[in-house]
């Protein structure tokens, strides 16, 4: 195991947490890693949690995909860790689904219920910076969904899971696309002024300061050969879907979904302009690029969508 971990790393709250939060244009972010700039709040936990529904609907129902059961089954201990858990709601489903596990969720902001489940504990580590304060072949399942854009080394952060994972072990990946989709094209096959500009600059927008920040924006698509790479897991299993985003969609399920996805995203654009802002967009740019996603949101003349990239796999049992 790696030693650079020091004890104040892993922080077990008091009563007062205000050292984790500062605010930054009006929203209130982590203190942990100054590159993350989505905010630790009220209105990212509610979006956390739409996520966190939209995900069960596409998985039935579930929390997962893949052969976890059986993953658990072998595992002397039954342990389950959640990287960049946000409001923790997988973790605590996790951890009410499989009573006999140990599910333990990590953040960098305390923004989790103080009320859990006995089985479950959150924590907090700067995932990007630390290593992940367990010894090797501790976890039997890891999951980590939606967190690339505070990870500027994504291969590191997977050698760290295979450090932390069994052999035999279970690695479930998520990451949403961030290049939208508009009536099932990507925005390059679009020309300029087609109607779908307001949506397309956003994420345009978002994608060329996550790259400031040094962080790679094609790790979604990339997680297959990225995982590959590592030479440490086997049976490596793609299961992309493709996310409305709206009311657009006529069978019940994907309305659902839809409605969902909308919902987040609805949250999303302004949680963007502390992010604008600190990269250097002017505040009137940076509100009428929002403004702009918005009317396409609110009044889309065209079926947006977005890719999310799901890969599981298994690590080597040699
Ligand atoms: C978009 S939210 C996703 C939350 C949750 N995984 C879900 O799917 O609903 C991303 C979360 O990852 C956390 N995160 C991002 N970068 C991180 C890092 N370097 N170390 C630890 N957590 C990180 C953020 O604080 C945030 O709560």
């Amino acid at each position: 195991m790696s030693t650079d971990l020091l004890a104040a790393d892993v922080s077990y709250l008091g009563d007062d947490d205000s050292e984790f939060f500062r605010t930054v244009h009006g929203r209130s972010l982590n203190t942990l890693n100054s590159r993350y700039m989505l905010p630790a709040d009220r209105d990212e936990v509610k979006r956390s949690e739409l996520h966190h529904r939209l995900l069960q609907f596409v998985f039935e129902g579930r929390n997962y995909i893949g052969p976890v059961k059986e993953a658990l089954q072998f595992g002397q201990q039954r342990r389950i860790l959640d990287l960049g858990t946000g409001g923790g709601f997988w973790a605590i489903d996790m951890a009410d689904n499989f009573p006999r596990a140990e599910v333990i969720g990590i953040d960098l902001a305390p923004i989790q219920p103080r009320t859990v489940p006995p089985n479950c504990t959150f924590e907090l580590c700067d995932l990007d910076q630390w290593s992940i304060p367990y010894p090797d072949n501790h976890f039997d399942f890891i999951h980590a969904r939606s967190i690339h854009t505070g990870i500027r080394d994504y291969p590191r952060f997977l050698e760290e899971i295979n450090r932390l994972l069994r052999p035999g072990g279970l690695v479930l990946l998520i990451e949403p696309s961030l290049v939208p989709i508009a009536d099932g094209k990507p925005a390059t096959e679009y020309p300029n002024g087609t109607g779908l500009h307001g949506w397309f600059t956003l994420w345009e927008t978002y994608r060329a300061c996550l790259k400031t920040q040094g962080i790679d924006t094609t790790v979604p698509q990339r997680l297959v050969e990225l995982l590959a790479a590592t030479d440490a897991f086997e049976k490596i299993t793609v299961q992309d879907g493709n996310i409305p985003v709206g009311f657009w969609p006529s069978d019940p399920h994907s309305l659902t979904v839809g409605q969902l996805q909308w919902m987040d995203y609805e949250l999303f654009l302004p949680a963007l302009k502390p992010f604008f802002l600190s990269s250097g967009i002017p505040e009137a740019k940076a509100e009428r690029i929002i403004a702009d996603a918005q009317r396409d949101l609110y009044y889309p003349s065209f079926s947006p969508s977005t890719q999310l990239h799901i890969v599981y796999a298994s690590k080597y049992l040699y």
